[in-house]
């Protein structure tokens, strides 16, 4: 089968075509025929090594969305040729057929197979992180980082469909504001100096780290969750002192799903089950601004790299 890997750590420019074996699927797991590979900040760490030094062919790869193309022993529920939204643990996506957990391989009923591809990681994390980490409900004010983004992009609008009271946004540059403005902000504000515009918010989610993680604390109203779950912009970890936590009654509060993934499996399908709903009904969309085919995924992770991207990136996987 046709994929795309890396066998060194590097730019995006280490990514190329590869042949590989189609994968088997063990106890518990199914393969997938894939249609549609998200492009994830995730995959991009991957890369570059953040997850730990490369071993031979490694195919990123984190969500895909195609059908059911083979079934593992004990799976039950799933067939042939259903199509499914699938998060991918171990990678593997950048692939014409790629191995899912069962567990987190979901029936796309109302959802078309391209939306499908940009579900399965960036809607489970988005609602996880608001339902999950920043226990939500409804009344909260709430603030997003990196509010154009694939995460970003869909936490407003499930944000909203938990009931808050108040969303707002951070973007790196103005060019980004009307862009994430259509998807429920009712303010975007410039990242750089952003505290001084905010009023306290119940709850923010920051996928950054570094000053703006420091920052976020200010902002907090009194019982109010830091929820961090992303350093992309890649700066050394924060000494919070505890007390400070006390003081000012604040929390801080964390959402890693690869960590779900192996302790809570449960949760990571109910999360994902719950936003798949919200995606079905219409309450909320996934903006799909960039499709490119998947032996152009270098020039999906150069945009990604560079922070230019907005709304969610497909890969198209031609099966031939
Ligand atoms: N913990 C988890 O389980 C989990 C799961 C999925 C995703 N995530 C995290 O969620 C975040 C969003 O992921 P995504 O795939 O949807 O990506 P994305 O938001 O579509 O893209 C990343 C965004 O991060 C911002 N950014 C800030 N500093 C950056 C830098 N130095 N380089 C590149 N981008 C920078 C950019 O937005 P601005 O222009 O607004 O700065 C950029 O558009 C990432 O931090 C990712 O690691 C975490």
């Amino acid at each position: 089968m046709r994929a795309v890997g890396f066998d060194v750590n590097g730019g995006p420019e280490v990514l190329r075509p590869v042949e590989l074996a189609v994968p088997e699927p063990g106890p518990g797991q199914i393969l997938i025929r894939v249609a549609y590979a998200g492009v994830n900040h995730g995959e991009m760490q991957h890369r570059l090594g953040d997850l730990g030094a490369v071993d031979g062919i490694e195919v990123p790869g984190l969500e895909v969305s195609g059908e059911v193309a083979g079934i593992g022993p004990g799976v039950t529920g799933l067939t042939h040729g259903d199509p499914v939204a699938a998060y991918l643990p171990d990678g593997g996506g950048y692939a014409q057929y790629a191995v899912a957990p069962a567990a987190f391989a979901y029936p796309l009923d109302g959802i078309s197979v391209r939306d499908g591809g940009g579900a399965a990681l960036t809607l489970t994390t988005a609602y996880g992180v608001l339902a999950g980490a920043a226990r939500l409900t409804p009344g909260d004010t709430v603030l997003i980082h990196a509010a154009a983004g694939g995460v970003g992009s869909v936490a407003a609008q499930i944000a909203r469909a938990l009931g808050a009271a108040a969303v707002h946004g951070t973007i790196s540059s103005a060019a980004k504001a009307d862009y994430a403005k259509r998807f429920g902000y009712d303010a975007v504000h410039l990242r750089d100096g952003f505290a001084a515009h905010v009023s306290e918010v119940d709850v923010v989610l920051d996928p950054i780290g570094g000053p703006v993680r420091q920052a976020s604390l200010s902002v907090l109203a009194p019982f109010g969750r830091l929820a961090v779950y992303g350093e992309a912009a890649r700066r050394p970890d924060l000494s919070l002192p505890v007390l400070s936590f006390r003081a000012h009654n604040r929390s801080l509060t964390g959402y890693d799903i690869a960590d779900l993934a192996c302790r809570a499996p449960s949760l990571v399908r109910s999360h994902a089950l719950s936003a798949l709903s919200l995606l079905a009904s219409g309450a909320i969309r996934l903006d799909i601004t960039t499709e490119l085919p998947l032996a152009a995924a270098a020039e999906a992770h150069e945009t990604l790299q560079a922070g230019l991207n907005i709304g969610k990136t497909l890969l198209r996987v031609d099966q031939e």
